[in-house]
């Protein structure tokens, strides 16, 4: 039987290891182009939304249910159809619902800036003000979440992921006992790159928070809440804990229909506290009179309802599911032996979290981008860029057809087995 790396004599890694570099400069002479850091939907998932263009092809589609001609200025809030459709997606109430534009991204910014240069809560002290608000932030995360903390200069601390949520000890001892601690981001379910979902007990105790903080927002970010590959996996509706107590206000919800119909042209929403969503209304008033409501009737004709949406989802499933299965294989294949890696096998969401031999994340990124496959950059994942171990990679297996997925893993493996080798001697 193979020995592990760890195990080898250093004459059994130095053979392994010319062995690697053998091959990877074959892979080098080859001259291959391959990528595995988009986390986006491809084009045959794409074509799944077709019908979404023969929706809505005349005007008299466009009177709301409430009379109102959605050609027209008005209804900030979005148009009643959506707020029902989006509530009942969400599990709240259409009046908890701000319907937005084309990104989650974007309404996750906006409240963030909100919070930021107006204040929120009984105060409204702008936290810029307060001068040393601070942010949690899971990781290993989204990077676009710690880039909105990046462009304010707020603080992130980052936290440990368990598997099935945030380290709720360690959430709970900053969180109720540090005034200054403002916000935390969260993707509760098919959290993005390690595919965990929150239990149910770690969204009640973060329901629960008693935070130090009066003015502390929770950023929901649920992008991946009908994302299932197959078997459903549920995750608690956070509000089922928050409204009518005195968290009601802590919690923005954010999701889109990016990878739903088309990422860049579908609908985003807020769900939120009354008090939240008026006080949304307000600043977003001076921002614009509404957003694309032709859009929003567009996708309510299409989608109709959650039961059409799951079925819907079914056939984003078809196509995404043997490709995480095939990038499973390959790892196992690549990894069971050498034993330098382990890897996340969710059930859904866009992304696999895959962990390397520590302190080689770098050199293989590099040795991946020298041999013609791009990756993630390594310590994407974490706030700053700051991979404590140097091991973590996002593995977006979405876009790329199962041949060039393939390819891409057998060259990935490659790379991370040689510089496992490589810093092993190193270490000798
Ligand atoms: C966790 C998460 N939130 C938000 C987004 C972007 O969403 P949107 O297209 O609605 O801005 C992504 C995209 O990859 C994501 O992974």
């Amino acid at each position: 039987m193979a020995k592990k790396y760890v195990e080898m004599t250093k004459s059994e890694l130095t053979q392994v290891n010319a062995e690697l570099q053998k091959e990877y400069d074959k892979i080098v002479e080859s001259g291959i182009s391959l990528d595995l850091s988009r986390g986006k939907p491809c084009k045959e998932q794409l074509d799944v939304s077709d019908d979404l263009f023969r929706t809505l092809t005349s005007s008299s589609q466009c009177i709301s249910k409430t009379g109102f001609d959605v050609r027209n200025y008005g209804l900030l809030q979005g148009i009643e159809e959506a707020k029902e459709l989006f509530g009942q997606l969400l599990g709240v109430p259409a009046e908890n619902i701000l319907v937005g534009g084309n990104s989650s991204l974007t309404m996750q910014y906006d409240a963030f800036a909100r919070c930021m240069l107006f204040g929120v809560g009984e105060h409204r002290m702008s936290w810029i003000k307060q001068g040393d608000a601070k942010i949690l932030c899971p990781s290993p995360g989204y990077d676009r979440h710690f880039a909105i903390c990046e462009e304010f200069r707020t603080p992130m601390i980052p936290i440990r992921l368990t598997g099935h949520g945030p380290d709720m000890d360690q959430v709970e001892e900053l969180v109720n006992n540090d005034p200054t601690i403002k916000g935390m981001f969260c993707v509760p379910k098919y959290s993005n790159p390690t595919g965990e979902t929150y239990d149910e007990k770690t969204i009640r105790r973060i329901a629960e928070l008693n935070p130090a903080a009066k003015d502390f927002r929770l950023f929901w970010d649920n992008a991946y809440l009908y994302h299932d590959f197959g078997k459903e996996t549920k995750v608690a509706n956070i509000f089922d804990y928050t409204f009518g107590t005195k968290n009601e206000d802590m919690v923005y919800e954010f999701f889109s229909t990016s990878k739903i119909t088309f990422p860049g042209s579908g609908i985003a929403v807020m769900a939120t506290s009354k008090n939240n969503i008026d006080y949304a209304v307000k600043h977003l008033s001076v921002q614009s009179i509404n957003s694309d409501k032709i859009n929003q009737m567009r996708h309510v004709l299409y989608l109709k309802s959650p039961e059409n949406v799951k079925d819907h989802m079914k056939k984003h499933a078809e196509i995404l599911k043997p490709k995480f299965e095939l990038v499973e294989q390959k790892f196992h294949e690549a990894f069971d032996e050498a034993g330098i890696a382990t890897w996340t096998e969710p059930n859904g969401g866009y992304f696999i979290s895959l962990d390397i031999f520590p302190n080689t994340a770098k050199t293989t990124f590099n040795l991946c981008k020298a041999a013609g496959l791009k990756i993630t950059g390594a310590g994407a994942t974490f706030p700053y860029k700051k991979d404590p171990d140097s091991k973590n990679l996002r593995i977006c297996p979405s876009y790329a057809s199962l041949e060039d997925l393939e390819k891409a893993c057998d060259v990935l493996s490659v790379c991370a087995k040689l510089a496992a080798t490589r810093r092993l001697l190193e270490m000798e």
